[in-house]
Protein backbone atom coordinates (compact mmCIF):
# COMPACT_ATOMS: atom_id res chain seq x y z
CA UNK A 1 0.00 0.00 0.00
CA UNK A 2 1.12 3.55 -0.61
CA UNK A 3 2.50 5.46 2.52
CA UNK A 4 0.53 8.91 3.01
CA UNK A 5 3.19 11.71 1.75
CA UNK A 6 3.34 14.66 3.94
CA UNK A 7 1.66 18.08 3.18
CA UNK A 8 2.16 21.50 3.38
CA UNK A 9 -0.14 23.29 6.52
CA UNK A 10 -0.95 26.10 4.70
CA UNK A 11 -0.61 28.41 1.10
CA UNK A 12 1.76 30.86 2.83
CA UNK A 13 3.63 28.01 4.26
CA UNK A 14 4.64 26.63 0.83
CA UNK A 15 4.62 30.55 -1.06
CA UNK A 16 7.50 31.00 2.20
CA UNK A 17 9.28 27.53 1.47
CA UNK A 18 9.50 27.84 -1.92
CA UNK A 19 10.88 32.04 -1.15
CA UNK A 20 12.77 30.38 1.28
CA UNK A 21 14.57 28.29 -0.84
CA UNK A 22 14.86 30.89 -3.56
CA UNK A 23 16.12 33.87 -1.08
CA UNK A 24 19.09 32.82 -0.23
CA UNK A 25 23.15 33.57 -0.56
CA UNK A 26 22.46 34.21 -5.22
CA UNK A 27 20.45 36.95 -3.76
CA UNK A 28 22.88 39.16 -1.77
CA UNK A 29 26.17 37.62 -2.68
CA UNK A 30 26.30 36.26 -5.95
CA UNK A 31 23.80 38.65 -7.15
CA UNK A 32 25.46 42.29 -7.02
CA UNK A 33 29.10 40.14 -7.76
CA UNK A 34 27.27 39.10 -11.29
CA UNK A 35 25.93 42.47 -12.32
CA UNK A 36 28.53 44.55 -11.89
CA UNK A 37 30.71 42.07 -13.61
CA UNK A 38 28.65 41.95 -16.28
CA UNK A 39 28.20 46.01 -17.15
CA UNK A 40 25.82 46.79 -14.18
CA UNK A 41 23.03 48.15 -16.22
CA UNK A 42 23.43 46.67 -18.72
CA UNK A 43 23.34 43.48 -17.46
CA UNK A 44 19.75 43.84 -15.93
CA UNK A 45 17.98 44.22 -19.26
CA UNK A 46 18.70 40.65 -20.25
CA UNK A 47 18.05 40.04 -16.54
CA UNK A 48 14.92 41.51 -16.79
CA UNK A 49 13.89 39.48 -20.01
CA UNK A 50 15.29 36.36 -18.44
CA UNK A 51 13.05 36.45 -15.42
CA UNK A 52 9.97 37.29 -18.21
CA UNK A 53 10.79 34.29 -20.23
CA UNK A 54 12.63 31.54 -17.82
CA UNK A 55 11.98 32.14 -14.38
CA UNK A 56 8.44 32.96 -14.04
CA UNK A 57 7.70 30.08 -16.89
CA UNK A 58 9.72 27.99 -15.34
CA UNK A 59 8.20 28.55 -12.01
CA UNK A 60 5.19 27.67 -12.95
CA UNK A 61 5.87 24.64 -15.10
CA UNK A 62 7.60 23.08 -11.85
CA UNK A 63 4.85 24.23 -9.36
CA UNK A 64 2.51 22.98 -11.93
CA UNK A 65 4.18 19.53 -13.11
CA UNK A 66 4.64 18.96 -9.08
CA UNK A 67 1.40 19.22 -7.89
CA UNK A 68 0.77 16.89 -11.13
CA UNK A 69 3.34 14.13 -9.76
CA UNK A 70 2.50 14.42 -6.18
CA UNK A 71 -1.01 13.23 -7.40
CA UNK A 72 0.31 10.10 -8.07
CA UNK A 73 2.64 9.57 -5.53
CA UNK A 74 5.49 10.57 -6.81
CA UNK A 75 7.75 13.59 -5.55
CA UNK A 76 10.72 13.86 -7.59
CA UNK A 77 11.77 14.02 -11.24
CA UNK A 78 12.16 10.00 -12.41
CA UNK A 79 8.47 9.34 -11.15
CA UNK A 80 7.18 12.69 -12.31
CA UNK A 81 8.36 12.67 -15.84
CA UNK A 82 7.68 8.74 -16.22
CA UNK A 83 3.60 9.81 -15.29
CA UNK A 84 3.84 12.26 -17.95
CA UNK A 85 5.58 10.09 -20.23
CA UNK A 86 5.01 6.49 -19.78
CA UNK A 87 5.20 5.01 -23.02
CA UNK A 88 8.90 6.48 -22.85
CA UNK A 89 11.53 3.99 -20.79
CA UNK A 90 14.39 6.55 -20.82
CA UNK A 91 12.72 9.72 -19.43
CA UNK A 92 12.68 8.48 -15.92
CA UNK A 93 16.68 8.69 -16.20
CA UNK A 94 16.85 12.43 -17.53
CA UNK A 95 14.90 13.19 -14.28
CA UNK A 96 18.01 11.63 -12.09
CA UNK A 97 19.38 15.04 -13.05
CA UNK A 98 16.34 16.24 -10.58
CA UNK A 99 18.28 14.87 -7.40
CA UNK A 100 21.68 14.83 -8.45
CA UNK A 101 21.53 18.62 -9.16
CA UNK A 102 20.58 19.47 -5.34
CA UNK A 103 22.35 17.02 -3.90
CA UNK A 104 25.77 18.29 -5.70
CA UNK A 105 25.02 21.71 -4.78
CA UNK A 106 23.94 21.02 -1.15
CA UNK A 107 27.21 19.32 -0.93
CA UNK A 108 29.07 23.06 -1.15
CA UNK A 109 26.28 25.11 -0.38
CA UNK A 110 25.66 23.96 3.47
CA UNK A 111 29.68 24.70 3.90
CA UNK A 112 29.25 28.27 2.38
CA UNK A 113 26.24 28.95 4.45
CA UNK A 114 28.05 27.50 7.99
CA UNK A 115 31.19 30.22 6.84
CA UNK A 116 28.55 32.81 7.59
CA UNK A 117 26.84 31.31 11.00
CA UNK A 118 31.07 31.71 11.53
CA UNK A 119 31.19 35.44 10.52
CA UNK A 120 27.87 36.32 12.67
CA UNK A 121 29.82 35.14 15.70
CA UNK A 122 33.29 36.43 14.34
CA UNK A 123 31.31 39.57 14.71
CA UNK A 124 30.05 39.34 17.75
CA UNK A 125 32.95 38.26 19.11
CA UNK A 126 35.17 41.14 17.39
CA UNK A 127 37.25 38.21 16.12
CA UNK A 128 38.53 40.70 13.15
CA UNK A 129 38.53 43.23 15.12
CA UNK A 130 42.13 44.43 14.49
CA UNK A 131 41.76 43.80 10.46
CA UNK A 132 41.93 47.03 8.83
CA UNK A 133 42.01 46.33 5.42
CA UNK A 134 41.18 44.19 2.66
CA UNK A 135 44.47 42.47 2.38
CA UNK A 136 43.93 41.41 6.21
CA UNK A 137 40.51 40.41 5.74
CA UNK A 138 41.15 38.68 2.89
CA UNK A 139 43.92 36.58 4.93
CA UNK A 140 41.27 35.98 7.53
CA UNK A 141 39.28 34.72 4.91
CA UNK A 142 41.91 32.15 3.73
CA UNK A 143 43.15 31.33 6.76
CA UNK A 144 39.87 30.25 7.65
CA UNK A 145 38.77 28.43 4.13
CA UNK A 146 42.12 26.60 5.03
CA UNK A 147 43.73 27.47 2.05
CA UNK A 148 46.42 29.24 4.06
CA UNK A 149 47.84 28.97 7.44
CA UNK A 150 48.39 32.00 8.78
CA UNK A 151 47.99 34.40 12.37
CA UNK A 152 44.41 33.91 12.34
CA UNK A 153 44.13 30.57 11.64
CA UNK A 154 46.32 27.80 11.71
CA UNK A 155 43.75 24.72 10.63
CA UNK A 156 40.43 24.23 9.79
CA UNK A 157 39.48 23.24 13.00
CA UNK A 158 36.97 26.13 13.55
CA UNK A 159 35.59 26.19 9.60
CA UNK A 160 34.89 22.18 10.74
CA UNK A 161 32.81 23.08 13.57
CA UNK A 162 30.59 25.71 12.28
CA UNK A 163 30.10 22.96 9.18
CA UNK A 164 29.37 20.45 11.75
CA UNK A 165 26.72 23.19 13.32
CA UNK A 166 25.37 24.02 10.04
CA UNK A 167 24.78 20.35 8.62
CA UNK A 168 23.32 19.10 12.31
CA UNK A 169 20.85 22.00 12.23
CA UNK A 170 20.00 21.54 8.43
CA UNK A 171 19.54 17.65 9.00
CA UNK A 172 17.41 18.34 12.17
CA UNK A 173 15.38 20.52 10.17
CA UNK A 174 14.38 18.14 7.27
CA UNK A 175 14.02 15.14 10.12
CA UNK A 176 11.10 17.17 11.01
CA UNK A 177 9.45 17.15 7.75
CA UNK A 178 7.72 19.08 5.24
CA UNK A 179 5.29 21.21 7.62
CA UNK A 180 6.91 20.37 11.09
CA UNK A 181 10.31 21.25 9.45
CA UNK A 182 10.30 23.50 6.72
CA UNK A 183 7.48 25.23 6.80
CA UNK A 184 8.11 26.23 10.12
CA UNK A 185 11.21 27.06 9.85
CA UNK A 186 10.56 29.47 7.09
CA UNK A 187 8.01 31.04 8.41
CA UNK A 188 9.89 32.63 11.04
CA UNK A 189 13.43 32.86 9.08
CA UNK A 190 11.62 34.65 5.86
CA UNK A 191 10.00 37.71 8.01
CA UNK A 192 12.96 37.78 10.45
CA UNK A 193 15.54 38.37 7.12
CA UNK A 194 13.43 40.54 5.49
CA UNK A 195 13.93 42.80 8.71
CA UNK A 196 17.32 42.44 8.80
CA UNK A 197 17.37 43.40 5.02
CA UNK A 198 15.89 46.35 5.21
CA UNK A 199 17.62 47.62 8.37
CA UNK A 200 21.20 46.98 6.75
CA UNK A 201 19.98 48.20 3.14
CA UNK A 202 18.68 51.62 4.98
CA UNK A 203 21.59 51.98 6.81
CA UNK A 204 23.80 51.27 3.69
CA UNK A 205 21.89 53.93 1.89
CA UNK A 206 22.38 56.70 4.57
CA UNK A 207 25.77 55.95 4.57
CA UNK A 208 26.15 59.02 2.01
CA UNK A 209 29.90 59.84 1.49
CA UNK A 210 31.55 58.80 4.25
CA UNK A 211 35.24 60.43 3.41
CA UNK A 212 35.05 64.06 2.51
CA UNK A 213 38.41 64.28 0.44
CA UNK A 214 36.31 62.31 -2.28
CA UNK A 215 33.40 63.00 -2.35
CA UNK A 216 32.70 61.21 -5.52
CA UNK A 217 32.58 58.13 -3.64
CA UNK A 218 28.97 58.51 -2.51
CA UNK A 219 25.76 56.60 -2.47
CA UNK A 220 24.27 57.92 -5.54
CA UNK A 221 27.50 57.14 -7.30
CA UNK A 222 27.29 53.85 -5.95
CA UNK A 223 24.00 52.85 -7.01
CA UNK A 224 24.99 54.14 -10.53
CA UNK A 225 27.62 51.82 -10.90
CA UNK A 226 25.16 49.08 -10.63
CA UNK A 227 22.23 51.00 -12.63
CA UNK A 228 23.84 53.20 -15.72
CA UNK A 229 22.87 51.09 -19.02
CA UNK A 230 25.90 50.19 -21.00
CA UNK A 231 24.01 49.11 -24.22
CA UNK A 232 27.43 48.08 -25.67
CA UNK A 233 27.23 44.84 -23.59
CA UNK A 234 24.05 43.92 -24.81
CA UNK A 235 26.09 42.39 -27.91
CA UNK A 236 27.84 40.43 -25.65
CA UNK A 237 26.63 36.07 -25.10
CA UNK A 238 28.19 35.99 -22.19
CA UNK A 239 26.73 38.81 -20.07
CA UNK A 240 23.11 37.17 -21.62
CA UNK A 241 24.52 33.73 -20.17
CA UNK A 242 25.63 35.48 -16.87
CA UNK A 243 21.98 37.06 -16.65
CA UNK A 244 19.83 33.74 -17.62
CA UNK A 245 22.49 32.02 -15.18
CA UNK A 246 21.48 34.00 -12.23
CA UNK A 247 17.68 34.18 -13.28
CA UNK A 248 17.83 30.36 -12.42
CA UNK A 249 19.96 30.21 -9.54
CA UNK A 250 18.15 32.77 -7.76
CA UNK A 251 14.47 31.26 -8.53
CA UNK A 252 15.99 27.74 -7.59
CA UNK A 253 14.38 26.73 -10.96
CA UNK A 254 15.89 24.33 -13.54
CA UNK A 255 16.73 21.86 -10.53
CA UNK A 256 14.24 19.38 -9.39
CA UNK A 257 13.34 21.66 -5.99
CA UNK A 258 10.26 23.13 -6.32
CA UNK A 259 9.08 20.07 -8.15
CA UNK A 260 9.37 18.27 -4.59
CA UNK A 261 8.23 21.25 -2.81
CA UNK A 262 4.92 21.29 -5.46
CA UNK A 263 4.29 17.93 -4.81
CA UNK A 264 3.27 18.15 -1.28
CA UNK A 265 0.86 20.23 -2.46
CA UNK A 266 -3.52 19.13 -3.28
CA UNK A 267 -4.64 19.01 -6.50
CA UNK A 268 -6.37 21.50 -6.18
CA UNK A 269 -4.00 23.90 -4.50
CA UNK A 270 -3.59 27.34 -6.43
CA UNK A 271 -0.22 27.37 -8.41
CA UNK A 272 -0.65 30.04 -11.09
CA UNK A 273 -0.77 32.68 -7.88
CA UNK A 274 1.55 30.92 -5.30
CA UNK A 275 4.15 30.55 -7.78
CA UNK A 276 4.50 34.19 -9.44
CA UNK A 277 3.84 35.63 -5.18
CA UNK A 278 7.05 32.96 -4.73
CA UNK A 279 9.07 34.88 -7.72
CA UNK A 280 8.18 37.94 -6.53
CA UNK A 281 9.04 37.99 -3.05
CA UNK A 282 12.43 36.72 -4.32
CA UNK A 283 13.19 38.97 -6.88
CA UNK A 284 12.23 41.85 -4.13
CA UNK A 285 14.97 40.46 -2.13
CA UNK A 286 17.05 40.54 -4.84
CA UNK A 287 16.73 43.75 -6.70
CA UNK A 288 15.77 46.02 -3.93
CA UNK A 289 17.13 44.80 -1.29
CA UNK A 290 20.38 42.48 -2.59
CA UNK A 291 21.43 45.50 -4.88
CA UNK A 292 21.20 48.18 -2.00
CA UNK A 293 23.56 46.31 0.03
CA UNK A 294 27.25 45.29 -0.65
CA UNK A 295 28.08 47.23 -4.19
CA UNK A 296 27.00 50.58 -2.82
CA UNK A 297 28.50 49.92 0.38
CA UNK A 298 31.78 48.72 -0.91
CA UNK A 299 31.83 51.84 -2.92
CA UNK A 300 31.67 54.44 -0.44
CA UNK A 301 34.40 52.93 1.09
CA UNK A 302 36.78 51.44 -1.70
CA UNK A 303 35.85 53.71 -4.75
CA UNK A 304 35.07 52.75 -8.34
CA UNK A 305 38.16 51.40 -9.03
CA UNK A 306 38.86 48.86 -6.10
CA UNK A 307 35.03 47.63 -5.95
CA UNK A 308 35.56 46.14 -9.87
CA UNK A 309 38.90 44.30 -8.83
CA UNK A 310 36.80 43.13 -5.29
CA UNK A 311 34.13 42.00 -7.53
CA UNK A 312 36.41 39.83 -9.60
CA UNK A 313 37.94 38.06 -6.76
CA UNK A 314 34.89 35.98 -6.11
CA UNK A 315 31.71 35.48 -6.25
CA UNK A 316 30.32 34.90 -2.31
CA UNK A 317 34.23 36.44 -1.07
CA UNK A 318 32.66 39.85 -1.30
CA UNK A 319 30.56 39.56 1.43
CA UNK A 320 32.95 38.26 3.50
CA UNK A 321 35.82 40.40 2.56
CA UNK A 322 34.32 44.34 2.44
CA UNK A 323 31.37 44.00 4.52
CA UNK A 324 32.80 43.54 7.64
CA UNK A 325 35.31 46.44 6.51
CA UNK A 326 32.55 48.56 5.99
CA UNK A 327 30.64 47.94 9.20
CA UNK A 328 33.71 49.00 11.59
CA UNK A 329 33.69 52.02 9.80
CA UNK A 330 30.20 53.12 11.58
CA UNK A 331 28.81 52.99 14.81
CA UNK A 332 27.81 49.91 16.44
CA UNK A 333 29.71 47.81 13.69
CA UNK A 334 28.97 44.32 15.88
CA UNK A 335 25.66 44.87 15.78
CA UNK A 336 25.49 45.32 11.93
CA UNK A 337 28.03 42.62 11.31
CA UNK A 338 26.51 40.13 13.09
CA UNK A 339 23.18 41.27 11.80
CA UNK A 340 24.40 41.14 8.23
CA UNK A 341 25.74 37.22 8.72
CA UNK A 342 22.75 36.45 10.64
CA UNK A 343 20.37 37.46 7.52
CA UNK A 344 23.05 35.83 5.17
CA UNK A 345 22.78 32.51 7.45
CA UNK A 346 19.10 32.34 7.28
CA UNK A 347 18.68 33.04 3.67
CA UNK A 348 21.47 30.11 3.23
CA UNK A 349 19.71 27.16 5.69
CA UNK A 350 16.32 28.12 4.04
CA UNK A 351 17.83 27.05 0.67
CA UNK A 352 20.06 24.39 1.59
CA UNK A 353 16.77 22.16 3.29
CA UNK A 354 14.87 22.37 -0.05
CA UNK A 355 18.00 21.01 -1.46
CA UNK A 356 18.15 18.23 0.86
CA UNK A 357 14.57 17.57 0.11
CA UNK A 358 14.65 15.72 -3.75
CA UNK A 359 16.76 12.72 -1.75
CA UNK A 360 14.84 12.61 0.78
CA UNK A 361 11.61 12.09 -1.18
CA UNK A 362 13.06 9.88 -3.78
CA UNK A 363 13.57 7.49 -0.84
CA UNK A 364 10.59 8.15 0.90
CA UNK A 365 8.48 7.79 -2.09
CA UNK A 366 10.70 4.95 -4.33
CA UNK A 367 11.87 2.56 -1.80
CA UNK A 368 8.66 3.21 0.19
CA UNK A 369 10.89 3.35 3.18
CA UNK A 370 9.89 5.58 6.70
CA UNK A 371 11.10 9.09 6.73
CA UNK A 372 13.72 8.62 9.68
CA UNK A 373 15.20 5.93 7.43
CA UNK A 374 15.39 8.00 4.57
CA UNK A 375 17.36 11.22 6.89
CA UNK A 376 19.29 9.10 8.74
CA UNK A 377 20.65 7.14 5.01
CA UNK A 378 20.70 11.30 3.53
CA UNK A 379 22.75 12.43 6.05
CA UNK A 380 25.21 9.53 6.51
CA UNK A 381 25.76 9.52 2.45
CA UNK A 382 25.58 13.71 2.39
CA UNK A 383 28.36 13.88 5.03
CA UNK A 384 30.84 12.24 3.37
CA UNK A 385 29.78 13.82 -0.08
CA UNK A 386 30.87 16.96 2.05
CA UNK A 387 34.38 16.41 2.84
CA UNK A 388 35.96 16.82 -0.57
CA UNK A 389 34.06 20.55 -1.22
CA UNK A 390 35.98 21.13 2.38
CA UNK A 391 39.36 19.80 2.45
CA UNK A 392 39.82 20.54 -1.27
CA UNK A 393 38.71 23.96 -1.41
CA UNK A 394 41.62 25.24 -2.17
CA UNK A 395 42.05 23.06 -5.14
CA UNK A 396 39.07 24.12 -6.77
CA UNK A 397 36.51 21.67 -5.77
CA UNK A 398 33.65 23.83 -5.20
CA UNK A 399 34.24 25.51 -8.13
CA UNK A 400 34.01 22.30 -10.06
CA UNK A 401 30.92 21.24 -8.37
CA UNK A 402 29.10 24.94 -8.85
CA UNK A 403 29.50 24.06 -12.49
CA UNK A 404 28.32 21.03 -12.74
CA UNK A 405 25.84 21.03 -10.38
CA UNK A 406 24.90 24.76 -10.25
CA UNK A 407 25.04 25.53 -14.08
CA UNK A 408 25.05 22.85 -16.52
CA UNK A 409 22.68 20.97 -15.12
CA UNK A 410 19.89 23.42 -14.40
CA UNK A 411 20.11 24.36 -18.19
CA UNK A 412 19.32 21.24 -19.38
CA UNK A 413 17.39 20.38 -16.86
CA UNK A 414 15.21 23.30 -17.38
CA UNK A 415 15.48 22.01 -21.55
CA UNK A 416 14.48 18.56 -20.61
CA UNK A 417 11.46 19.63 -18.30
CA UNK A 418 10.16 22.58 -20.86
CA UNK A 419 9.97 20.35 -23.26
CA UNK A 420 8.37 17.53 -21.92
CA UNK A 421 5.59 20.09 -20.46
CA UNK A 422 4.91 21.78 -23.52
CA UNK A 423 5.09 19.44 -26.32
CA UNK A 424 4.69 15.70 -24.60
CA UNK A 425 2.57 16.43 -21.71
CA UNK A 426 0.98 18.91 -24.86
CA UNK A 427 0.22 22.51 -24.34
CA UNK A 428 -3.09 22.43 -24.23
CA UNK A 429 -3.12 19.76 -21.17
CA UNK A 430 -0.22 21.84 -19.52
CA UNK A 431 -2.60 25.03 -20.13
CA UNK A 432 -5.72 23.15 -18.36
CA UNK A 433 -3.42 21.37 -15.91
CA UNK A 434 -2.00 25.20 -14.75
CA UNK A 435 -5.00 26.93 -14.11
CA UNK A 436 -6.45 24.02 -12.64
CA UNK A 437 -7.68 25.46 -8.65
CA UNK A 438 -5.88 28.83 -9.79
CA UNK A 439 -6.56 32.00 -8.30
CA UNK A 440 -5.16 33.74 -11.30
CA UNK A 441 -5.59 33.51 -15.04
CA UNK A 442 -2.54 33.69 -16.38
CA UNK A 443 -1.77 36.00 -19.56
CA UNK A 444 -2.84 34.06 -22.94
CA UNK A 445 0.53 35.28 -24.40
CA UNK A 446 2.63 32.63 -21.78
CA UNK A 447 0.85 29.60 -23.72
CA UNK A 448 2.72 30.53 -26.82
CA UNK A 449 5.92 31.59 -24.60
CA UNK A 450 6.28 28.48 -22.56
CA UNK A 451 5.65 26.45 -25.95
CA UNK A 452 8.02 28.71 -28.03
CA UNK A 453 9.74 31.14 -26.55
CA UNK A 454 11.48 29.45 -23.83
CA UNK A 455 12.44 26.14 -25.38
CA UNK A 456 13.99 28.35 -27.92
CA UNK A 457 15.85 30.30 -25.58
CA UNK A 458 16.85 27.36 -23.35
CA UNK A 459 18.64 25.87 -26.82
CA UNK A 460 20.40 29.28 -27.46
CA UNK A 461 21.76 29.77 -24.39
CA UNK A 462 22.31 25.84 -23.97
CA UNK A 463 24.32 26.19 -27.55
CA UNK A 464 26.26 29.11 -26.73
CA UNK A 465 26.97 28.12 -23.11
CA UNK A 466 28.28 24.78 -24.24
CA UNK A 467 30.95 26.64 -26.94
CA UNK A 468 32.43 29.29 -24.67
CA UNK A 469 32.23 28.01 -21.73
CA UNK A 470 31.26 24.26 -21.75
CA UNK A 471 33.98 23.05 -24.05
CA UNK A 472 37.36 24.86 -22.13
CA UNK A 473 35.70 23.95 -19.10
CA UNK A 474 35.44 20.21 -19.98
CA UNK A 475 39.00 20.09 -21.25
CA UNK A 476 40.50 21.98 -17.99
CA UNK A 477 41.63 25.20 -19.27
CA UNK A 478 43.22 27.36 -16.62
CA UNK A 479 43.27 24.86 -14.10
CA UNK A 480 47.13 24.47 -12.68
CA UNK A 481 48.48 21.36 -12.83
CA UNK A 482 48.59 21.07 -9.08
CA UNK A 483 44.78 21.18 -8.83
CA UNK A 484 44.22 18.88 -12.02
CA UNK A 485 44.36 15.47 -9.94
CA UNK A 486 41.54 17.13 -7.34
CA UNK A 487 39.42 18.69 -10.30
CA UNK A 488 39.48 15.23 -12.07
CA UNK A 489 38.79 13.54 -8.65
CA UNK A 490 35.35 15.52 -8.35
CA UNK A 491 34.02 14.61 -11.62
CA UNK A 492 34.89 10.91 -10.86
CA UNK A 493 32.60 11.41 -7.42
CA UNK A 494 29.68 12.98 -9.48
CA UNK A 495 30.04 10.48 -12.18
CA UNK A 496 29.47 7.59 -9.33
CA UNK A 497 26.59 9.65 -7.74
CA UNK A 498 25.07 9.82 -10.94
CA UNK A 499 25.40 6.06 -11.81
CA UNK A 500 24.49 4.93 -8.09
CA UNK A 501 21.17 7.07 -8.56
CA UNK A 502 20.19 5.95 -12.26
CA UNK A 503 20.44 2.11 -10.99
CA UNK A 504 18.75 3.00 -7.77
CA UNK A 505 15.94 4.13 -10.35
CA UNK A 506 16.30 0.98 -12.12
CA UNK A 507 15.82 -0.84 -9.02
CA UNK A 508 12.94 1.40 -7.93
CA UNK A 509 11.15 0.44 -11.39
CA UNK A 510 11.83 -3.11 -11.10
CA UNK A 511 10.30 -3.87 -7.19
CA UNK A 512 6.86 -1.58 -8.56
CA UNK A 513 6.68 -3.70 -11.90
CA UNK A 514 7.47 -7.06 -9.48
CA UNK A 515 4.77 -5.77 -6.80
CA UNK A 516 2.57 -4.91 -9.60
CA UNK A 517 2.76 -8.39 -11.60
CA UNK A 518 1.96 -10.17 -8.29
CA UNK A 519 -1.60 -8.26 -7.38
N1 LIG B 1 18.20 30.11 -4.86
C1 LIG B 1 19.29 29.93 -3.96
C2 LIG B 1 20.05 31.24 -3.83
O1 LIG B 1 19.70 32.24 -4.47
O2 LIG B 1 21.01 31.27 -3.08
C3 LIG B 1 20.22 28.82 -4.35
C4 LIG B 1 19.53 27.57 -4.77
C5 LIG B 1 18.70 26.89 -3.88
C6 LIG B 1 19.67 27.11 -6.06
C7 LIG B 1 18.01 25.78 -4.28
C8 LIG B 1 19.00 25.99 -6.48
C9 LIG B 1 18.16 25.34 -5.58
F1 LIG B 1 17.52 24.28 -5.98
Amino acid sequence: MRKKRDAWKSRLGIIMAVSGSAVGLGNFLRFPVQAAQNGGGAFMIPYFISLLLLGIPLMWIEWTVGRFGGGFGHGTAPGIFHTMWEKNRFIKYFGVIGIFGPLVIFIYYNYIASWTLAYAVFSAVGKYGPVADQEGMLSLLKGFQGIEKNQFFSSLQSAYLFFLITFSINIFIIYKGISGGIERLCKIAMPTLFVFGVIIAVRVLTLGAPDPSRPGWNIMNGMGFLWNPDFAALKNAKVWLAAAGQIFFTLSVGIGVILTYASYLKKNDDVALSGLTAASTNEFAEIIIGSSIVIPAAFVFFGPHQIQSIAAGGAFNLGFVTMPLVFQKIALSAFFGCMWFALLFLAGITSSVSLAQPSIAFLEDEFNISKKKAVIIFAAVSFILCQPAIFFLKHGVVNELDFWGGTFCLVLFATVETILFGWVFGIEKAWEEMHHGADLKIPKIYKFIIKYITPLFLFLILGFWFVQEGIPTILMKGVSQADKPYVLGARLMLVGMFVVLGIMVKIAWRKRAKTRNNR
